[in-house]
């Protein structure tokens, strides 16, 4: 539900916070500089520029780093125990350096926290830290900022179990001038069985269509010309609204906003993605070339006990609509190795998926154990051993694939959105074409957030060289 009268409270401790910058100023002698430091994935991503966004409206400097920064921040993610060990290693790292400066104040946002074992961690061995607030208050940042540096109360640690309320219109700082994310759906319903985010991001929610495209029509006149929209299962959206609308329905309205030139999303979960929605795809001038696909397993038993409510066989028949439909489309896809009960008959399975598909990418992870979750406590965990062994096996056919599909654009002439100046050739620009792929080409930065035509020549690891082509 959104909550307009908490976007006022909010809005006024922005205000109230503006004092505090000017305080913090003079007591420096220069503007207090922070560092927001994001773990994880794209919703993450988001949720930083929001921070940063009530930072710099408040006054705060944004060029800190974890070194010289006055306030660190550190957005969290717990999908894997390895992003939770490297939280706890930058703040190992930090305690000696907080006592020496007892003025930095540090604090802690974002999935990790949402973990009750994390939480007791915290306030038992690391009360240096100043503030921790989780997902489901995060636009309450302002505020709890402004009680850190304002009232003398020790740490401060403020974690909700879940919410219905969002807050909209919040300052946003976007990383990228010509692209954004935009939430389109909060949470997770589908309890797959080694995952922590049902429970670290609660239930799922989809946002009103009508707000979606309001931000979006904000973020085009502000210069946005691409748009990824963002959910944990994206082909599910609309569930629970009142109005009857769809995610097709939803693409469908965002590719009327005129000054948008492109449309991505993330993530599609396979047991979801309905014809309706490849037919949008097939259609569309705008929804980029490129569906990322996670398929976990290319086992029947396993992808039961993940709780994924596919098959190898229907996935398989999915990928095939989607590649008859649209034939240039580049699919990615997650794989998990390792997870309980896995045999190598079933890793020869996953392969025997990466080999048909041919992914033009996959992000390949080893199963990690996370408390809470069905599969932590499922006997028949399997060796780590075993895990690293499979895991290089499968990473070379996704390898062997990928080589395979690199390359197949050269000879054309694509569409690239300019992103940056190249970073070894200062002549050079570096651009993304529709199917994701990047590409290098002479160009200045002048070009840098526009949409060019790009003569592909030749093809390295996972990026195209060409020339622009001149009207
Ligand atoms: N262990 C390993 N990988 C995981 N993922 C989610 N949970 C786990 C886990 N417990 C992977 C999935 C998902 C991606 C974002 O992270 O492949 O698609
Ligand atoms: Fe986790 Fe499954 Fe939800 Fe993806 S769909 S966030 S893997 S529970």
């Amino acid at each position: 539900m959104e909550n307009t009268a908490e976007l006022n409270r909010q809005r006024e401790y922005i205000e109230k916070l503006k004092g505090t910058v000017v305080r913090l100023t003079d007591e420096l002698g220069r503007i207090p500089k922070c560092a927001v430091i994001t773990f994880g994935c794209q919703m993450n991503a988001r949720d930083s520029e929001k921070l940063s966004g009530i930072l710099r409206e408040a006054g705060f400097a944004l060029d800190g780093d974890e070194k010289d920064a006055d306030l660190i921040i550190y957005n969290t993610c717990s999908v894997r125990d390895n992003a939770n060990q490297r939280v706890y290693g930058h703040l190992g790292s930090l305690k000696p350096v907080k006592k020496k400066n007892p003025g930095l104040k540090i604090a802690l946002c974002g999935c990790m926290m949402q973990e009750p074992s994390v939480i007791e961690n915290i306030s038992k061995n690391y009360k240096f830290i100043d503030l921790v607030f989780g997902t489901h208050n995060i636009f309450k940042f302002a505020e709890l900022l402004y009680r850190m540096y304002e009232e003398d109360s020790g740490q401060i640690i403020d974690i909700w179990e879940s919410t219905n309320d969002y807050v909209e219109d919040l300052p946003v700082d976007r990383k990228y001038s010509y692209k954004s994310g935009v939430n389109i759906m909060y949470g997770c319903n589908n309890f797959c069985t080694y995952c922590i985010v049902p429970y670290v991001r609660g239930r799922e929610r989809s946002r009103d269509a009508k707000e979606i495209i309001r931000e979006i029509e904000r973020l085009s006149d502000d210069g946005v010309i691409e748009v990824m929209l963002l959910g944990q299962n994206v082909n599910s959206y609309g569930k629970g609204l009142d109005d009857d609308i769809d995610f097709s329905d939803l693409l469908r309205e965002v590719e009327k906003i005129d000054k948008i030139k492109r449309i991505r999303f993330m993530t599609s979960h396979p047991k979801d993605l309905s014809d309706k929605l490849i037919d949008t795809i097939a259609d569309s001038i705008k929804i980029c070339r490129h569906i990322h696909l996670p398929l976990q397993s290319g086992s029947d038993r396993i992808l039961k006990a993940m709780n994924r409510h596919y098959t190898k066989e229907s996935y398989l028949d999915l990928v095939g609509r989607i590649k008859n439909a649209v034939p240039d489309i580049a699919v990615t896809t997650d794989i998990i190795i390792g997870f309980p009960g896995e045999r190598a008959e079933d890793v020869d399975d996953t392969i025997d998926v990466i080999n048909r598909v041919e992914y033009d990418n996959a992000f390949t992870f080893i199963y990690s154990k996370r408390t809470g979750t069905p599969a932590a406590a499922m006997e028949d965990q399997v060796s780590e051993e075993f895990a690293k062994e499979q895991f290089d096996r499968v990473l070379d056919a996704v390898r062997r694939c990928a080589g395979k599909r690199n390359g197949m654009l050269v000879g054309r002439t694509e569409e690239a959105l300019v992103e940056s100046l190249s970073d070894n050739d200062p002549s050079m620009v570096t651009g993304r074409l529709s199917n994701n792929s990047m590409v290098h080409f002479k160009g200045d930065k002048e070009l840098i957030g526009t949409i060019v035509p790009v003569k592909l020549h030749t093809a390295g690891g996972f990026y195209y060289i060409g020339d622009m082509v001149r009207n």
